[in-house]
């Protein structure tokens, strides 16, 4: 299987990209996937999330300026099929010199490369600011799909319109021809407040086929584990948040036509469920 590149993205801040990046990232290692998360994010959240200080020259600053290699840049984690590459603050620095670069928009593209020719992950997935800067345009390039995290609240689907006009921008000006949406995920989901179904309903209403049919819960767990330096699955292994993304991750497996088998032994969760019972229908099973 060739290296699948998935950016997580949406310029809307808090909306829970990180808490998606890295704990996709577990649930897809804890499948035997051979994974690489890339914090591009100057605040290094997914960083921290997974119990690594920050450290002045580890991020992939030096590759984005092509002084050093991305695999140099490249630490092992504590879990298993789990490797990361670091952030720090001095990628902030980055946008304004890469700005001035031939190629900006493919400095990250240029500098993984490598990394994705060596097939030695199956996926590489990439942590985005909220923003639409020099680093955020790099990642979308880089990436052949994105995945984007939205907060079940009023406004959200502002924000998915944006990235929707940016994401056909790069397709269509070939500067990234093969970009598409892998799926618009729900999350921070209350399943006891109307908001958060109108919302779901809402975005199915206007991308049927976009919307994952996981729906991620408001989950306190999940805000605990960055503390601990964990991903969910090792922090709260039992917890609804591990659940919700154990089943995304299978979902995500499922729609690039893997894990076929495993999918039919879970009783194929949320086959029709999309156009018919949103939300209330899967939670209820977690
Ligand atoms: N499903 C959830 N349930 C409860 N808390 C959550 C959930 N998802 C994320 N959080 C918490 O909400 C906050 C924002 O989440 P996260 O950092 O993942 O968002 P983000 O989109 O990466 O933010 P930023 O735009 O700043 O990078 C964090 O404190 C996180 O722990
Ligand atoms: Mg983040």
């Amino acid at each position: 299987m060739a290296t699948d590149v998935i950016a997580i993205a949406n310029q809307k801040g808090g909306v829970g990209k990180t808490t998606t990046a890295v704990n996709l990232a577990a649930c897809l290692a804890e499948h035997g996937r051979r994974v690489l998360l890339i914090d591009l994010d100057p605040q290094a959240n997914a960083t921290s999330g997974l119990g690594f200080r920050k450290e002045a020259g580890a991020s992939l600053y030096r590759a984005l300026i092509g002084q050093t290699e991305a695999e140099s840049h490249v630490k092992t984690t504590t879990i298993k099929h789990l490797d990361l590459i670091p952030s720090e603050i001095d990628l902030a620095g980055c946008e304004i010199e890469i700005a001035r670069m031939e190629n900006y928009l493919h400095r990250l593209r240029q500098a993984i490369a490598g990394l994705v020719a060596s097939d030695r992950y199956d996926f590489i997935i990439l942590d985005c600011s909220p923003s639409l800067g020099i680093l955020t345009m790099n990642v979308l390039t880089a990436a052949h799909s994105v995945i984007m995290p939205i907060q079940c609240e009023y406004y959200a689907l502002e924000g998915l319109s944006v990235m929707k006009r940016i994401i056909d921008q790069l397709r269509t000006s070939g500067t990234n021809p093969v970009l598409e949406i892998d799926g618009i995920l729900m999350t921070m989901y209350d399943s006891r407040t109307n908001l958060s179904q109108q919302v779901v309903a809402e975005v199915i209403a206007h991308y049927p086929d976009k919307v994952f049919e996981t729906l991620i819960p408001r989950n306190i767990r999940l805000s605990e584990a960055p503390s601990h330096g964990l991903p969910i699955i090792h922090y709260a292994s039992y917890s609804t948040g591990a659940a919700a993304y154990r089943q995304l991750a299978r979902e995500f497996l499922r729609r690039r036509g893997g894990d076929e088998a495993e999918e039919s032994a879970v009783g194929g969760l949320g086959t029709n469920f999309r156009h018919e019972q949103p939300a209330i229908g899967f939670l209820s099973k977690i």
